[in-house]
């Protein structure tokens, strides 16, 4: 039973509103046509798909590694002093060279390179940083090892200025590290005053760097540092594969297995932006789900939302499964 429990609270708080951070941008990057990436924040910070990436819906947008990117606001890290910045990402082979995943900031037009502005790259190793000048001003984030290919990798960065500054880098949802090394850490906001032009996904702010060769969905930008249960929310499991209708396999799932990849395979689109009724599942991998609400008169257990006025709501939504008489509260 024990073991099933950090699985319960990732999926506990993946159904409940943001409470550390707001959401300013959200580019899930699903669009099938047209150029413009749909902010579905409710900031209206939409992106444009620049020189036709290839729009492949739930699998994200294609970015060629030769000139695709995504262009987004100008002037996005304007004010802030903290943030949270995620991405899903899956990086071709063909991927070489020095490259940016993402980068926030601006280009000096003399020399091409980038001057004041945040990162993050795969290779040679994956690595977040930030700085308020020059490369070799970056705080940064350095593992020991690139972003693997072929598979979709969420990557979360989170910079903190004040209190002596604070970066955190996060695979899959999971902390690996903070800063490594010691030069100061740069409020956002205050990469030159807040104005900033070459805000790219899939490009980076070094005219001469390679484009991302790689699929990319998921862009979220949150004003604050999100708490380790919602940066483990901000990674989807991979859709598992099908069960089969007969199964093969003659040793059965122990029950407190099943139900805990019932409870964890639940999933709310935009749970963490709530604007309209929810769609709560009645069931998750075979078994019943009943549903709790912390606060009915904002979400009912049938997903009936009542919006509250001039205020942001938390809400803590419950999930229960059971099976063979095995009760799991997801929140108990
Ligand atoms: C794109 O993502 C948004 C937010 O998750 C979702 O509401 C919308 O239905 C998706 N659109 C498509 C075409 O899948």
């Amino acid at each position: 039973m024990h073991s099933s429990k950090s699985a319960l609270l990732a999926a506990l708080a993946s159904l409940a509103a943001t409470a550390q951070g707001r959401l300013l941008i959200h580019l899930p990057l699903n669009e099938t046509s047209g150029t413009r990436a749909n902010d579905w924040s409710g900031s209206n910070l939409h992106g444009t798909y620049v020189n036709g990436p290839q729009l492949q819906g739930s699998n994200g947008a294609r970015l060629d590694g030769v000139n695709d990117y995504i262009q987004l606001p100008n002037n996005i890290l304007r004010n802030l002093g903290s943030l949270t910045a995620s991405i899903e990402v899956n990086i071709r082979p063909e991927q070489t060279g020095q490259y940016f995943v993402y980068g926030l900031g601006n280009t000096a037009r003399e020399t091409g390179f980038g001057y004041g502005y945040l990162f993050a790259t795969g290779d040679p190793q994956l690595r977040v940083g930030i700085t308020p000048t020059h490369w070799d001003f970056e705080a940064e984030v350095r593992t020991n090892r690139p972003l693997p290919r072929n598979i979709w990798k969420t990557i979360t960065f989170t910079i903190e200025a004040a209190n002596g500054g604070r970066l955190g880098l996060y695979d899959d949802g999971r902390y690996i590290a903070g800063r490594t090394n010691t030069l100061p850490i740069t409020a956002p906001g205050l990469i030159n005053s807040g104005a900033t032009v070459n805000n790219y996904i899939g490009r980076s702010v070094f005219q001469l760097d390679k484009y991302l060769a790689g699929s990319v969905r998921n862009f979220r930008l949150y004003d604050n540092v999100l708490s380790a249960n919602e940066i483990a929310a901000l990674h989807r499991p991979q859709t598992q594969p099908t069960q089969p209708t007969q199964p093969t396999n003659p040793t059965q799932p122990r029950p407190e297995d099943r139900v805990t990849t019932a409870l964890t395979s639940i999933s709310i689109p935009n749970s963490d932006n709530i604007r309209g009724n929810i769609n709560l599942p009645a069931t998750s991998n075979g078994l019943a789900i009943r549903w709790e609400t912390s606060d009915s008169s904002v979400v009912r257990v049938n997903g009936l939302v009542t919006r509250p006025v001039g205020r942001d709501a938390t809400v803590v939504l419950t999930a229960r499964v059971s099976t063979d008489g095995l009760l799991l509260p997801l929140l108990g």
